[in-house]
C-alpha cells in the first residue's frame, strides 16, 4: 500500500469513529450558511468535507496540493468542485466565500500565518473560519488511524494559540 493509500485508509477510519459524523456536521453548522452559501474546504483530502456541505445545498470547493488526493476526491464525489492548490495560495477570488474550513490540516502547514491571511482574503465580511484538529491522544492510540512516525503538531499549536479563539471558529469582519 502506498503512503497516500495508507493516509486515506486512516482518514476513512477516523471518519467512521463513533461521533465523527456528528462532529463533522457541527463543523458545517459553524459556517452559519444556508443553501446557496459558498465555502472552501482546504486540505480536503478524499473530499468528504466538500460532498457533505454540498448535500446541504452549499456551494463547496475543495482544495488540496496533492494531485493524488484530488483524483481520489473527484472519483468519489463526481460533479463536486475540487482544485489542486495550496492553503497559502487559494484559488477563490477575494471576498467570495462565506466559510473556510480546514480539518486536520493546520499541523501540516509550515507557515500557518500565510494560510490564515489567505483565509481572510477569500472570505466575505462576516465569513467564518472553522478549524478542526485530530484528538492526538485517540489518533495515536488507535492502530487504524495512527499517524506517520515523526509527525509534528507544532505549527497547529502555534496557529491555535496565536490566531484562533478557543471555541475554534473566528468571525472575519
Ligand atoms: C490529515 S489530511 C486531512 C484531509 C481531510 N481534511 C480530512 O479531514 O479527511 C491533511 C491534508 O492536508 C493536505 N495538505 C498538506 N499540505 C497542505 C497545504 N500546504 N495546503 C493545503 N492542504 C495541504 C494534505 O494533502 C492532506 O490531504
Amino acid at each position: 500500500m502506498s503512503a497516500g493509500q495508507a493516509l486515506l485508509a486512516r482518514l476513512d477510519a477516523a471518519d467512521r469513529l463513533p461521533g465523527a459524523a456528528e462532529l463533522r456536521a457541527l463543523s458545517y453548522d459553524l459556517f452559519g450558511v444556508g443553501s446557496g452559501g459558498a465555502v472552501v474546504d482546504v486540505g480536503c483530502g478524499g473530499g468528504r468535507g466538500v460532498a457533505e456541505p454540498a448535500g446541504r445545498g452549499v456551494r463547496a470547493m475543495g482544495v488540496d496540493p496533492s494531485e493524488r488526493m484530488i483524483a481520489v476526491a473527484r472519483g468519489r464525489w463526481p460533479g463536486a468542485d475540487f482544485r489542486v492548490g495550496d492553503a497559502c495560495r487559494l484559488p477563490p477570488a477575494d471576498g467570495v466565500r462565506d466559510g473556510y474550513r480546514a480539518d486536520k490540516v493546520c499541523h501540516e502547514l509550515a507557515e500557518p500565518e500565510r494560510a490564515l491571511a489567505q483565509a481572510r482574503r477569500v472570505l466575505a465580511p462576516g465569513g467564518r473560519i472553522v478549524l478542526r484538529g485530530q484528538d492526538r491522544t485517540r489518533w495515536s492510540s488507535t492502530p487504524a488511524i495512527r499517524p506517520s512516525p515523526g509527525c509534528s503538531c507544532t505549527p497547529a499549536q502555534t496557529w491555535s494559540r496565536r490566531r484562533v479563539r478557543p471555541a475554534g471558529s473566528a468571525l472575519c469582519s
